[in-house]
């Protein structure tokens, strides 16, 4: 039993913060008793200017043999926008079929929030975000471009598969925490045609598959203002990719800053573990598809590159996700406990920042990597 992991560093400090994720790592794997094996990757900014291609479709379907990637972060200063979002970060959610991007909302111990008189109690709850739909497929165009009859469109995509598949990865985690609560959060009083798709998904596969879990709907203008004011109202949300995009940069705003926010692209229907060779329907789910990544939300800070300043805990959590939700995968419980411990960790050390920003401690990278390491 072990872990085939692909690690891509990336741009900034990306490749420090990474390197602390991969000593905690190590850490835990061996006092679980499983093995590691990381292959590390160039994919970044940096790699771009050196040789011209970001990924290519070859590259992409390598990752397919690993059982999940840890990515670091990716952004150039030298780099148009867009370049590396769209042919790195985005190609691998889609060419890899991650169709679930999970980010929790978590008030660590000890964590400043900006929300006055809230607390860990009120401020902790999984966002489900939708990862390879909606205005994200890059559907629409530009006609007459520069003249006073430009038009532009960019179209919102709701298939009814993808809907399902979302919401339903989404109530089976609703269904495993105490509240049982599962808010979709849409616009359905005027995107009518996509969010009559999600209501009408959301409610049926509700209905009959999950009768055990409560069901509310929210507009995501509300929702904006109730994760502001009332978070304590959601326990797991579910949400398309764009309106998914938004809520969760506030969302983790008032749990403490990019400092602290780990994520997951996920394809809960790969099967880690598979040789490569191309994509085995079924085994990989309907679309193909390869494993899933996981990455601090925060971006690759330029600014600070290279000076042992950044805060690892971010990237140290995303580990954390990757090991509980690789195991639960791979069906290793070995793995989702390390996940678990390490996570606990985590949690230990955000007390010891209290009063101080996440991202100006004062501790250097290392420090807080090896003060992890030791309340493991
Ligand atoms: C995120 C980021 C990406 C997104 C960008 C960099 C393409 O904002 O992971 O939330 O919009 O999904
Ligand atoms: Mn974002």
């Amino acid at each position: 039993m072990s872990l085939n992991l692909a690690v891509i560093g990336g741009d900034g400090t990306g490749p420090e913060v990474v390197a602390q994720g991969l000593l905690a790592l190590e850490a835990v794997a061996k006092a679980h008793g499983f093995g590691v094996k990381t292959t590390q990757l160039p994919y970044s900014g940096e790699h771009y200017l050196k040789t011209g291609s970001v990924i290519t479709d070859e590259e992409v379907e390598a990752l397919k043999k690993f059982d999940a990637i840890y990515l670091g972060a990716v952004g150039h200063p030298k780099v148009k926008p867009g370049i590396l979002e769209r042919g790195l970060l985005l190609k691998m959610r889609f060419d890899l079929d991650q169709y679930i991007n999970l980010r929790p909302v978590k008030l660590y111990p000890g964590v400043e929030t900006p929300l006055r008189d809230k607390t860990p109690v009120e401020i902790d709850m999984v966002v489900v975000r939708e990862n390879t739909e909606d205005l994200y497929c890059g559907n629409g165009g530009i006609a007459r471009k520069g003249t006073p009859h430009e038009i532009s469109t960019q179209e919102m995509i709701a298939t009814r598969f993808g809907v399902e598949r979302c919401v339903r990865y989404a109530f089976e985690i609703a269904r495993t925490r105490p509240r049982k609560l599962l808010t979709l959060v849409h616009k359905t009083n005027v995107l009518t045609y996509c969010g009559d798709t999600w209501y009408r998904t959301f409610n049926e596969i509700g209905e009959s598959e999950f009768p055990g879990v409560k069901r509310e709907y929210h507009h995501v203008d509300a929702c904006c203002m109730y994760m502001a004011t009332k978070p304590e109202i959601y326990d797991t949300i579910v949400v398309p990719n764009m309106f998914g995009d938004i809520i969760t940069d506030l969302g983790a705003a008032i749990a403490g800053g990019m400092g602290i926010a780990a994520s997951g692209n996920l394809n809960p229907s790969f099967e880690p573990g598979e040789s490569s060779g191309g994509p085995t329907p079924g085994r990989r789910g309907l679309c193909g598809g390869g494993p899933s990544m996981f990455e601090p939300v925060h971006g690759s800070s330029p600014d600070i590159a290279g000076q042992n300043k950044a805060n690892p805990l971010a990237a140290i959590d995303s580990m954390a996700l990757l090991l509980t939700e690789t195991g639960r995968l791979k069906k290793d419980t070995a793995m989702v406990q390390a996940g678990e411990h390490l996570n606990a960790a985590v949690m230990k050390a955000t007390p010891r920042f209290a009063g101080k920003k996440l991202d100006r401690s004062g501790y250097t990278t290392s420090e807080v990597g090896k003060m992890v390491l030791d309340l493991l």
